[in-house]
């Protein structure tokens, strides 16, 4: 029965609240073995993941085993989005055609039969998914390939090891499957990968700026006149900000092969009117 393995998995996945330890992952490079079968997202969790990607006019949205189109439709009628669905089933590609017909945005969205592992991502700022944990373990490299900003929004399972950036809880009383009566909704906000050695410029010739990254967590060392200070903090897609600390707070924007300041406060300001370029040397010039 289809939908046997997906009850299996959202009910042990509730039980345990481990689902990623219990449920055998694909080899690298295969598609999971086991299917995804058609279970709409409510239209409060639907609502709830646009909201939560703060979709708007210039964001174009994929979902990924779109069913009957309903997030992608949602996405162009409420929120002037333009989209794309991917369906296995072709009936369902159908219906949600005649929806977005009726709906009045067939000119924003496109529905097509196609595999979602064939899919190209790079047009989209939003992916949507409700899949299941083993198909977003197997996405995972390719959502992180991305634009740096880019959203994306998984209903009830999560990425393993990369830890969203905000999850809700939506009720939903009569879900059919689980045990509890609500929704999971994750998002992730594609990271720029910033790991390796950067060399100041202008004034702050000589020094480096050294950052070690784990998705959208960084930690690393300016060095300056032969002072290190310890940094740390997050990958806001393009943008690097360091946690308030003793040293004060930077913010720098990842251009090119350029991180430029957004903003330097306290010890930090030091960096004012600088660029980092990424460099592939063991050290910059002098520190
Ligand atoms: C749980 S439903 C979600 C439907 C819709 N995204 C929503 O949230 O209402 C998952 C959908 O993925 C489709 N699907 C499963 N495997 C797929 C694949 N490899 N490529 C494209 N679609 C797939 C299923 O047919 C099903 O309609």
């Amino acid at each position: 029965m289809p939908g046997s393995r997906f009850l299996r998995t959202v009910l042990s996945g509730l039980l345990a609240a481990l689902p990623l330890l219990v449920l055998p992952l694909a080899p690298a490079g295969a598609q999971p073995a086991e299917e995804v079968p058609f279970v709409v997202s409510p239209d409060n969790v639907t609502l709830e993941m646009l909201r939560l990607a703060g979709i708007g006019p210039g964001d174009h949205l994929i979902d990924l085993g779109s069913g009957d189109g309903r997030i992608v439709i949602v996405a162009a009628q409420r929120f002037g989005a333009t989209g794309l669905g991917v369906e296995i089933v072709p009936e369902l590609v159908e219906r949600s055609l005649r929806s977005a017909r009726e709906a009045g945005v067939a000119d924003r969205v496109a529905f097509r039969v196609q595999d979602l592992f064939a899919t190209d991502l790079s047009p989209a700022s939003v992916v949507t998914l409700y899949l299941l944990p083993e198909f977003n373990l197997q996405l995972r490299p390719r959502l992180l390939q991305l634009k740096p900003g880019t959203r994306v929004v998984s209903h009830d399972w999560d990425m393993g090891d990369w830890t969203p950036d905000r999850t809700t809880v939506v009720a939903v009383p009569d879900k059919k499957v689980g045990l509890e009566k609500s929704s999971r909704i994750h998002l992730w906000t594609v990271p720029a990968r910033v790991e390796g050695l950067w060399c100041g410029t202008g004034l702050l010739q000589g020094s480096s700026l050294r950052l070690a990254q784990r998705y959208q967590v960084f930690e690393g060392t300016l060095l300056h006149r032969g002072r290190e200070r310890p940094l740390q903090g997050r990958v806001e897609g393009a943008t690097v900000r360091t946690v308030a600390g003793r040293y004060g707070e930077l913010a720098l924007t990842l251009a090119g092969d350029e991180l430029r300041l957004a903003s330097a406060e306290g010890v930090l300001a030091l960096a004012k009117g600088t660029t980092f370029r990424r460099s592939t040397a063991a050290s910059c010039a002098s520190g």
